[in-house]
């Protein structure tokens, strides 16, 4: 049976037991229960899964794009249960937040670098939202290990960037992106596809595979995805970079292993996806 509680006081309390935390935005999908059963995994059947719901103001840059935000607590729940987590914490903005949005008491937790690239480049303060809310549901349920998926690999990467540098006792696991049929990786944004804008995203990650592929220079793998692309939506960003986003890739270079990242809007919905991508050198 799935525990369902909506203030921290009821969180924080400690069990003892093994808890791992799946923090989410609701509208879940399967690759948000790929979480939960890689947490259920790590804690065993009697270790506690914890799955937070909240749509966080302070990650969305507009306030239409916060406003339109699939909210189906009654199904999401539903899912829950059949999955077998244990307590879903589905806060108030107001309890999250009791000192009020953009308060000038308001404390963040600021990302370095990375959080100005990439996605932080596209959209300004994002990142401080994410970590912020994130630092603030670790607190709450203290958990002893926390699940994101590569699906957001920046998200990912400044989360474990986050985790480690300010010494937070938990682990940070990432899970595989989860993907439809044809390729498209689940997000809640594709319910905002109109079907043509949905065939046409399919390419997204068609484009990233067939760099996957090809064989070639890292410049010759994105060209290829680029060809692919070609003609569908307006891409933001198609880039390589080394393992835990350090660094663009070095057209010089004879070996490198790193992510393949591209960003794009189809119509008024903006679509990310990611593959790992590499090459030997010969030597
Ligand atoms: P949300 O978009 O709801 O995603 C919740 C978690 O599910 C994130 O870790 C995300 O990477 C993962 N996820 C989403 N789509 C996935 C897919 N197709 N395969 C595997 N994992 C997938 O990301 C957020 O919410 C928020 O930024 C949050 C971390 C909850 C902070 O507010």
């Amino acid at each position: 049976m799935t525990e369902l509680i909506h203030h921290v006081r009821e969180l924080t309390r400690l069990s003892g037991v093994r808890r791992a935390l799946v923090p989410t935005m609701g509208a879940l999908h399967q690759g948000h229960l790929d979480l939960v059963n890689a947490a259920r995994e790590k804690v065993g059947p009697t270790g506690e899964v914890v799955l937070s719901i909240f749509v966080n103001p302070t990650q969305f840059g507009d306030p239409a794009d916060l406003e339109k935000y699939p909210r189906t607590l009654e199904t999401d729940l539903e899912k829950c249960e059949a999955q077998g987590v244990d307590v879903v914490f589905a806060p108030t903005v107001g309890e999250m937040y009791p000192e009020g949005i953009g308060s000038p008491h308001s404390i963040s937790v600021q990302p370095g670098p990375l959080g100005s690239v990439l996605e932080g480049a596209d959209r300004p303060g994002h990142f401080a939202g994410v970590l912020t809310v994130v630092c603030k549901f670790l607190n709450i349920a203290q958990p002893n290990c926390a699940f994101f998926g590569e699906k957001d690999y920046q998200q990912l990467t400044l989360i474990s960037q986050m985790v480690q540098q300010l010494n937070f006792p938990v682990d940070i696991v990432g899970v595989p992106t989860r993907r439809e049929p044809d390729g498209l990786a689940m997000s809640s944004r594709n319910a905002f596809l109109n079907s043509e804008q949905r065939e046409q995203a399919a390419t997204i990650s068609r484009a990233l595979f067939a760099a996957q592929q090809v064989q070639g220079t890292i410049r010759e793998k994105i060209d290829t995805a680029e060809s692919v692309l070609r003609g569908v939506g307006n891409t933001s960003y198609l880039v390589a970079m080394s393992e835990g986003l350090v660094r663009e890739y070095d057209p010089g270079e004879v070996a490198f292993a790193g992510r393949l990242l591209y960003a794009g809007v189809l119509g008024n919905t903006r679509l990310i996806d990611n593959m790992a991508i590499g090459i030997e050198s010969d030597t």
